[in-house]
């Protein structure tokens, strides 16, 4: 399969110079396979989902059903009822915490976070801890910029109701043992949610070990405004909705409702169809190149670019370097250059990618930093890509000399 061609996008010159896309951890462009699949359900089965009974809204309705078999099957979820359809990992996190935390978090409980979170993953469990009057605590985290499992099996304990975190963070690009922190927190009776946004692209995740797990759509190559979250049966069950409308009830009277079975009652309203039938077809996507296949090339690539870039004077690097902890993010300063001026250099020489706190100023002043400059690969990119990069930043580096 020739990848480059599923995506025209890169097929130009921007400052004329060839396209090159480093920003895939903020999002994967859409595949021409994954269009084609959006534009043929338009134009032969699109209508509402849930509500007709006219032969096109089944069959769309029976085509938005099936996605959510298809990413059950993707992480490896019990039941398709655990898939909870949802506008995006913001979403998806915000209900946790919404509803599941106001029901398990009680007065001097602990939720566990990190550093590492983005803010998707940490403003929701403040938010709650304000509410409930219970203890945010931090899990210490190692020199390489990942978790020290280590040290929180020390402090874990009976009060210690959730550990939320991020399997891959968005910044440093190193994955956590959340198998481990899984672990510790079940022997305590309590859960762990997990931010998949930068691992389930990359790797297999089975849902299996962990209580939730959130992701979106939109870095599967599938469209913006989707997302999943997975969630245990038992507390899917237990969690009460915190959208109400249409689509999610039993029974409404004048003064009281019921709520539809899970997932329903957490899908109010007419849902992102065309969302949910594109992040189905990037899932079949993606499974037909193979997620090692993913991950391989993703890994070589990054350690072309680190390597290439490691003897550039005055570069810091942030997290570790070692690939077996890490993926194919790579975050770095080049001193004394401001972030921003280095990302609008590289955009002159036609490199697409981010600067700024990535949704992370906890870890920025961790690092103690107020921003940086961020790569991220995917299955798209080439060697070719990382060398004009490599040669940019060396450009770059000159012109502010
Ligand atoms: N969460 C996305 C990122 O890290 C947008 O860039």
């Amino acid at each position: 399969m020739d990848i480059r061609q599923e995506f025209p996008i890169f097929n130009q010159l921007v400052n004329d110079e060839p396209y090159v896309y480093l920003d895939s951890a903020a999002s994967v462009p859409m595949p021409l396979s994954v269009q084609q699949r959006m534009t043929h359900f338009m134009n032969t089965d699109y209508a509402n989902v849930h509500r007709g009974v006219y032969t096109l809204s089944q069959r769309a309705s029976d085509q938005y059903e099936q996605v959510r078999q298809i990413v059950q099957q993707f992480i490896g979820a019990e039941k398709s009822s655990e898939i909870v359809f949802t506008s995006g990992t913001t979403a998806s996190l915000n209900l946790v915490a919404q509803s599941f935390g106001e029901y398990f978090v009680q007065e001097d409980d602990e939720i566990f976070v990190s550093v590492l979170e983005h803010h998707a993953n940490l403003i929701p469990w403040q938010e709650l801890a304000k509410r409930k009057h219970a203890k945010l605590v931090y899990m210490p985290v190692t020199q390489d910029g990942y978790i020290d499992v280590h040290k929180v099996s020390f402090m874990v304990s009976q009060r210690t109701k959730i550990i939320a975190v991020t399997q891959c963070s968005n910044v440093l690009g190193v994955c956590n043992d959340i198998d481990t922190l899984s672990d510790l927190v079940h022997a305590k009776g309590g859960v762990i949610v997990v931010d998949g946004a930068q691992s389930v692209p990359h790797r297999h995740v089975n849902v299996s070990k962990y209580d939730f797990v959130a992701f979106s759509g939109h870095k599967l190559g599938g469209l913006t405004g989707t997302g999943v979250l997975y969630g245990k049966h038992k507390w899917l069950e237990v969690m009460k909705p915190v959208l109400f409308g249409g689509d999610m009830i039993n029974q409404v009277d004048k003064f009281s409702s019921t709520w539809a079975q899970v997932p329903y009652k957490f899908e109010a309203g007419t849902p992102n169809i065309l969302g949910v039938i594109t992040l189905g077809e990037s899932i079949k996507w993606i499974q037909n190149i193979g997620l090692d296949t993913i991950d391989k090339h993703n890994r070589l690539l990054t350690e072309h670019l680190l390597n290439g870039i490691k003897d550039i004077q005055g570069l810091t690097v942030y997290g570790t370097t070692d690939m077996t902890l890490r993926q194919s993010i790579v975050t770095f300063n080049l001193n004394p250059i401001h972030p921003h001026d280095v990302a609008t250099g590289l955009d002159m020489e036609g490199i697409a990618l981010r600067a700024g706190h990535h949704c992370a100023q906890p870890l920025m002043r961790y690092l103690n930093v107020s921003s940086t400059v961020r790569a991220s690969v995917y299955i798209y990119n080439t060697l070719d890509d990382i060398e004009q990069f490599i040669i940019a930043l060396k450009r770059v580096k000159e012109y502010f000399k």
